[in-house]
């Protein structure tokens, strides 16, 4: 069973689904129009943004997350396009409006970022946000071997940055959650607008 799959398999009552405050912090930005929840997991964030007034269409890899997912969104009486891909083979058929990429985009091999931003980006309409939360590299050594095991890389801020050149940086923030001093994971929140 793949990692992720393992993960999602836990019992209903501790999933959690809360939107994460990345969601909660964009849809002062947008409030509607068409979003990708790229990695969605059990999508509490998908949810959150199909009851702020958006369509969206949420993505992942592990079959058990969007069978939680759409448990949810039966209690919740929602409905979302649910997508069982890869984001990087992701089929793109429609602009979308909004981006949200909480904690997936580090799953990308460092020379696959900067073509996949493109892409969304070129599938964005003007006036669209993204709003991206990945692992930075001010993330310890110990702690990058210690997440290699879930495939997960980690991204120079300032490179990313730099891939939304020409867009307008709405809100970023780094942080540092330190364990010890070994175990340190540095983590970006960005916020960025499409203006042309
Ligand atoms: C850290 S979880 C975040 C889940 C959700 N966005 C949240 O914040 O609760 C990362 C998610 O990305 C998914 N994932 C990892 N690599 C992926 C890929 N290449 N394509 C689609 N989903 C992927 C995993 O299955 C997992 O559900």
């Amino acid at each position: 069973m793949r990692l992720y799959d393992r993960f999602y398999s836990k019992e209903k009552d501790s999933r959690d689904i809360r939107p994460n405050d990345l969601a909660v912090q964009s849809v002062k930005h947008i409030t509607k129009g068409e979003a990708l929840d790229l990695g969605c997991g059990e999508g509490q964030d998908s949810i959150f943004l199909k009851q702020s007034g958006f369509n969206v269409t949420a993505i992942d890899t592990s079959k058990v997350a969007l069978d939680n997912l759409l448990e949810l969104a039966k209690d919740y009486n929602v409905e979302l396009d649910v997508v069982h891909s890869d984001i990087k083979t992701f089929k793109f058929d429609k602009q979308y409006d909004f981006v949200l990429a909480e904690g997936s985009i580090h799953f990308l091999k460092n020379d696959q970022i900067k073509p996949f931003i493109r892409t969304l980006q070129d599938n964005t309409n003007v006036n669209g946000v993204h709003s991206l939360e990945f692992f930075n590299h001010k993330t310890s050594k110990n702690q990058v071997n210690s997440m290699a095991k879930w495939g997960i890389s980690t991204i120079d801020t300032e490179v990313l940055v730099e891939y939304y050149k020409g867009w307008e940086i709405l809100s970023m923030k780094e942080e540092l959650q330190e364990k010890n001093e070994y175990s340190k994971r540095g983590i970006t929140q960005l916020i960025v607008k499409k203006i042309t």
